[in-house]
């Protein structure tokens, strides 16, 4: 049976919307935070397969969406790299072993996704099991870019002071880290493919932050480079993919021509001015602002409605947030936004 989610991400009609939201497997749920306070950490979650699996599901059991997403992290692949990735309580992400010098880059091996990221794989076969084909799972991986921002920043960053510092001064030592990192993200995304995802995502979290020359030159062309290596069939299904430059509204054109066949919209953006100049190559996920989702029920049904208005009849879209749920939400909230989309979207697909 044909998804709508895959579908609405190909440009063919659907009967709906379809809805899922970014970081949907997550703190915000009770039932997330009870697993992993008894997990010990957040990647004693991502490493063990059916707790991974376990949290993945969750959200599903709540909500009416249209696809799970694999319960695992972007900085999988700079920890498979031998950084160090460990997660302080307060300050987010951080890596023991940032990537400071030429030494450094040289030093970054190729991994192989089925082994030293085999519980990735392993809870992808999993989710699919346990899923029995109700909704697709889709894959994902950090961009290039925005992995290369944690590994030279060695953690998350307001200005990004160093790894810019590095684009501007070294651009030949950037180029030389984002080329292994597309290697890097290429492979995993495939070896995700082969577990069995059916949709796939990159998240360009960061790409916003640089000018728009070194957007292109740097942190678009790697999105590029990883679309052109990867094998998007799955036993004769297309796979799908999806590419969510935070801050990137201004540069939807170019993002769309790279060959992903949806851009990921920010909240920033209005939807119905990026469908009429993008929306005849790619389809447009998003982009409810996450925090409009503090407000009361009647005022998030009023913001489904006019993102579902703006972007206006036919398919192509896919409802989302702009960025990923806020950890502190009332579930009962995004109940209200997942259902206003089942209950207003049916109007713009006759
Ligand atoms: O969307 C999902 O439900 C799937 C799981 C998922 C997580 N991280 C789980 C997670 C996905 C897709 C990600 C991607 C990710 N991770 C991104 C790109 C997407 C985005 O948000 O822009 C980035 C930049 C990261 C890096 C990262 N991981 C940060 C900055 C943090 C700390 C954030 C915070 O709120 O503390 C994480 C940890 C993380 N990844 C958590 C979850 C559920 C919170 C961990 C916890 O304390 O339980």
């Amino acid at each position: 049976m044909a998804h709508i989610l895959v579908e609405a991400l190909l440009r063919r009609p659907v009967p709906r919307t379809p809805v899922w939201f970014m970081r949907q497997a997550g703190r915000y749920l009770p039932e997330y935070r009870k697993l992993r306070q008894q997990a010990g950490s957040f990647m004693n979650l991502c490493t063990n397969p059916e707790l991974a699996c376990e949290v993945s599901l969750q959200p599903l059991r709540r909500f009416r969406l249209d696809a799970a997403i694999l319960f695992s992290d972007i900085l999988t692949i700079p920890h498979a790299m031998g950084l160090g990735l460990y997660f302080n309580e307060t300050e987010g992400p951080k890596f023991e072993r940032p990537v400071c010098s030429e030494q450094d880059i040289d030093r970054l091996g190729r991994i192989d996704p089925e082994t030293e990221l085999r519980y990735v794989m392993e809870a992808v076969r999993l989710i699919r099991r346990e899923l029995a084909g109700r909704v697709p799972l889709i894959g994902f991986a950090g961009s290039p870019w925005t992995l290369a921002t944690y590994m030279v920043e060695g953690r998350s960053s307001r200005d990004f002071r160093t790894v810019k510092a590095m684009l501007y001064d070294r651009p030949d030592l950037m180029r030389s880290l984002l080329d292994k990192l597309t290697v890097a993200v290429a492979d995993y995304l495939n070896a995700q493919i082969a577990a069995g995802v059916q949709v796939v995502m990159l998240f360009d979290t960061w790409g916003g932050v640089l000018t728009s020359e070194d957007y292109r030159e740097f942190a678009l062309a790697a999105a590029r480079q990883v679309r052109e290596r990867l094998n998007l069939s799955q036993g004769g299904r297309i796979v799908p993919t999806i590419l969510f430059t935070k801050g990137g509204g201004q540069w939807l054109e170019a993002m769309a021509e790279t060959g992903f066949d949806a851009l990921g919209l920010d909240w920033t953006c209005d939807i119905g001015a990026a469908r009429q100049r993008v929306g005849e190559r790619v389809a447009l996920q998003g982009n409810l602002d996450p925090v409009a989702l503090y407000a009361n029920p009647k005022t998030i049904q009023t913001k489904v409605e006019q993102i579902l208005e703006r972007f206006g009849p036919g398919s192509g879209h896919v409802f989302n947030l702009g960025h990923g749920i806020l950890s502190d939400v009332d579930p009962a909230h995004v109940e209200v936004m997942v259902e206003a989309v089942h209950a207003l979207s049916p109007a713009y697909h006759r």
